[in-house]
């Protein structure tokens, strides 16, 4: 299969966090690493790859070097994408429709998620005899749908429109005397309803992914912000030769919510694996700190293309296109990490890797959102790049980015996994 093939499988595949990070364990694990549980004991080998699990939406893999590890290398993306959350209790009706009453997830384009076929996937958590434990679900087929209003009782509709999520944005699911979304999932698990104490399920668009364009130069599918990134960084993980240093490829889940759950990049996820990574080792906090500062990261998370209907929203000299290669991001209220530093060490990695770059910065006058990088540093201080693929819609159910782009991401990360950078006063050799 070609790179986008597997790319739009994996986002299929991954209606959810909790999908994705599966996946990504699968893939793990079918590569040969093992998994290591948070409560056991974790004792470690030169050598080792493995990888944890926080919460089953965030997963960091690492391999540890055949030396004393000299440094860290890191990759940080993250898992979720804003969508549509099930209410606990989400059953309400009205002239014998039945619908799901549901609440933001992030900060989404509304708009593109009406009139489009949506299914429901998550985490249900159950009782099993004595235990309690959590399932992955996924429904896989058109349950739901969020009927626009029409042009005929709405005629400023295409003057702008605002959304109200409580009016709006319910999702019409069936008709008065069906089944209830619970009894769904039971059935597609093959347990009692009565057992599901518990749920955490999305709404996701059913819309396949697909390449297009009069010569396939563009990808769309939902979820690209930031399974695009994951993905890439994934590949570029797993085909990476030997390192001197501790390379480690970190998901994270809630980036879209603030970062702040346990298993968030702004939780102390990070810094316990790679804690507890060295102490197996046999070395001590100093030799944690030593590692931390001869570190690099890559907070890798998609980036905005100048848009071709409006070209005015992109800064006048910072203008990146699909297929135009990795995208540094710059901020200089420190939103985005990247400095002089961190970005001359990235750009000789993708030059050696014969990977285009190009630059991203807010409009001057336009605030713009922050990512994983300026988060993890407050965990974790070391030198940090900001990265992204260029795209479209960010944040629409069905966004679009550049063909040509994964591979420049999977060929860019290959690279930067297998140096061995070392930090001197003098200067950092690569
Ligand atoms: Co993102």
């Amino acid at each position: 299969m070609d790179l986008n093939e597997r790319l739009l499988s994996f986002i299929s595949r991954s209606p959810t966090a909790f999908h994705a990070v599966e996946n990504t364990a699968r893939a793990l694990a079918d590569a040969g690493f093992e998994e290591l549980i948070e409560t056991q004991d974790w004792s470690l080998a030169p050598g080792a790859r493995c990888f944890v699990r926080r919460n089953a939406s965030s997963l960091i893999a690492f391999r540890v070097p055949r030396q004393a590890p000299t440094g860290f290398l890191l990759s940080a993306t993250h898992s979720d994408s804003p969508c549509f959350k099930l209410k606990e209790s989400a059953v309400f009706s009205s002239d014998g429709y039945v619908k799901l009453g549901v609440e933001k997830y992030g900060g989404m384009l509304c708009a593109p998620w009406l009139d489009r076929p949506l299914s429901l996937a998550g985490r249900v958590t159950l009782r099993e005899g004595s235990t309690i434990v959590s399932r992955l679900a996924d429904l896989a087929r058109p349950v739901a749908l969020i009927p626009n209003l029409a042009i005929h009782m709405d005629r400023s509709a295409n003057e702008g429109k605002s959304y109200d999520m409580r009016t709006d944005m319910p999702a019409l699911f069936s008709l008065a005397g069906a089944k209830g979304p619970e009894a769904l999932v039971a059935e597609a698990l093959g347990v009692k309803e009565e057992d599901i104490l518990s749920k955490d399920l999305f709404l996701y668009p059913c819309t396949p992914g697909t390449v297009w364009g009069a010569e396939n130069e563009f990808i769309s599918s939902p979820r690209l912000d930031d399974l695009q990134c994951v993905f890439g960084c994934l590949q570029g993980f797993l085909e990476a030769g030997d390192s001197s240093c501790l390379t480690a490829l970190c998901i994270f889940d809630n980036e879209e919510v603030g970062s702040s759950s346990k298993q968030g990049a702004d939780s102390s996820f990070l810094t316990d694996v790679l804690r507890r990574v060295c102490f197996a080792l046999g070395m001590d906090e100093s030799g944690y700190l030593r590692c931390a500062a001869n570190g690099f990261m890559v907070s890798a998370d998609n980036a905005h293309a100048v848009h071709p209907n409006h070209p005015d929203q992109a800064d006048r000299c910072e203008r990146p296109v699909p297929n135009g290669g990795i995208v540094i991001k710059y901020n200089a209220n420190a939103r985005y990490t990247t400095d002089s530093v961190s970005a001359a060490v990235f750009s000789e990695i993708c030059r050696a890797a014969g990977v285009p770059v190009q630059r991203y910065s807010n409009r001057a006058d336009k605030p713009g959102g922050s990512t994983l990088g300026s988060i993890s540093l407050t965990h974790l201080s070391l030198e940090c790049v900001d990265i992204g693929l260029a795209q479209l819609a960010m944040h629409s159910c069905y966004e679009t980015a550049g063909a040509k782009d994964t591979e420049y991401l999977v060929r860019a990360m290959r690279e930067f996994y297998s140096r061995s950078p070392r930090k001197t006063p003098a200067g950092i050799s690569l």
